[in-house]
């Protein structure tokens, strides 16, 4: 009997660790220079930080947690997202007293989803959130966030920004009530999906991707006809930021989140090269949230993205991206010259260079044949002649360079010079 990952849990085999760590690095260089803060949070947590923080009647909280009981037999689950997890540890801890936090995480959140390209039960979020400010500024700030780390990574131009504002809650809910007056005669033309969201999340229904449902909402109100002044000037603060930092942005006014907590600003980056799962990262503003897990009124903001897309794109528009390749591999002709091919390639290693030492013998043909295989540059050599004289044979593998013995000491200054 051979065992199976669980359905929608993937392995990442070395290539595919290797991209999505070459991102998760990027992105986490761009939040450090935004003065941004790591926290580290649990995968576990009790089950109502997102029942009440995603919400009661959102997809996530109704059919995709994975929930379990405690063995004391309280009832918890894993992390289907993180905001509302790091809303409860900012709450915890008191770092929401009286200040601003602006904090990142990273690591596996958990859905019950029906797995396919881009959509996995396990997948990888970097989130950002902004606390304890109020303004469109800290919007514009998440967004050129992205826009830095999506230029650094290559995939500007494959990505468009949606954006739209849900407005205040009153807002919120004088839409909500118009939408459902404006939805409920047409019920039985409604898709099943969307009939059974008029009742429990009726602001859902506009993201339907249903024919007749979509037919239907051509006609439906708008939110912009429900903003009060405030939320008016908010998102239009929001607009001209983001053209004063050169960031192009299309509004959709369709566009909702899957989570409750989202009040004024909502947004997604969104790409047409990875089919079906085209959201790479979303987010939006929550000033309602930090309240509803139980602390004093406090604004909120932020976004995650979703990192296995974002490495399937990168990969798609350049494969060379996260291609760190091996630099040198070092042969050991006979295993009493283990520790000094151990110590040679720590030297190179303080040098920067990435060096595997040969292990578990072998005639020198097999060994440079793994060599070869490895994809390293370069060879090293070290036999008797060369331990005793200190030196190093130097073998390139893929550049046409005469193969040399050299003192050891100058190996770092020579693969320098030759550019490798
Ligand atoms: P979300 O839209 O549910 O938002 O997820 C954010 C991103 O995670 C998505 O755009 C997508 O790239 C990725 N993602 C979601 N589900 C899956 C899946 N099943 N497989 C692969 N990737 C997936 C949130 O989670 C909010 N907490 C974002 C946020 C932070 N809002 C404010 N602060």
């Amino acid at each position: 009997m051979a065992f199976q990952s669980i359905r929608g849990m993937r392995d990442l085999l070395p290539a595919e660790a290797k991209r999505l760590r070459a991102v998760e690095e990027r992105v986490r260089a761009v939040l450090d220079v935004f003065g941004y803060e790591e926290i580290r949070l649990p995968l576990l947590e009790s089950t109502d930080v997102f029942s009440r923080g995603v919400g009661e009647s959102t997809d996530i909280v109704e059919k995709e947690m994975y929930t379990l009981e405690d063995r004391d037999g309280g009832s918890i689950a894993l992390r289907p997202e993180g905001t509302a997890s790091c809303v409860r540890a900012c709450l915890q801890h008191g770092l929401l007293y009286n200040q601003q936090q602006r904090l990142w995480y990273a690591g596996p959140m958990f859905r019950y989803e029906r797995p396919q390209k881009g959509r996995y039960r396990q997948f990888d979020q970097i989130g950002v959130e902004a606390f304890g400010m109020p303004g469109p500024d800290v919007d514009a700030e998440l967004l050129h966030l992205c826009h830095v780390a999506f230029e650094a990574l290559g995939v500007g131009s494959s990505l468009r920004l949606e954006i739209n504002t849900l407005g205040s809650a009153r807002d919120r809910a004088a839409y909500k009530a118009a939408l459902v007056a404006f939805l409920e005669p047409h019920r039985d033309a409604l898709d099943e999906d969307s009939r059974r969201r008029l009742d429990r999340n009726p602001l859902r229904i506009l993201d339907s991707k249903h024919p007749a449902t979509k037919a239907l909402l051509a006609d439906a109100p708008m939110i912009s006809a429900h903003l009060d002044n405030e939320s008016r000037a908010h998102f239009e603060g929001l607009k001209s930021l983001l053209s004063e930092l050169g960031i192009d942005f299309v509004v959709n006014p369709r566009l909702v989140r899957g989570l409750d907590y989202y009040t004024h600003t909502v947004f997604e980056w969104v790409t047409d090269a990875l089919g079906a799962q085209g959201a790479v990262c979303a987010g939006g503003r929550y000033d309602g949230l930090i309240e509803m897990l139980g602390g004093k009124p406090t604004p909120g903001a932020g976004f995650a993205i979703g990192v296995d897309r974002l490495a399937m794109l990168v990969d798609a528009v350049d494969a060379t991206v996260a291609n760190a390749k091996l630099d040198g591999y070092c042969v050991v002709l006979e295993e009493r010259f283990t520790a000094s091919a151990m110590q040679l390639a720590a030297e190179l290693r303080r040098a920067g260079r990435r060096v595997r030492v040969h292990m578990g013998g072998g005639k020198i043909k097999s060994q440079m044949k793994r060599a070869d295989a490895s994809g390293a540059q370069f060879a090293l050599i070290l036999g008797e002649d060369e331990v005793t004289s200190k030196q190093v044979t130097l073998k390139w593998l893929r550049a046409d360079l005469p193969q040399e013995t050299l003192p050891r000491e100058q190996l770092v200054a020579r693969l320098a010079r030759a550019g490798s």
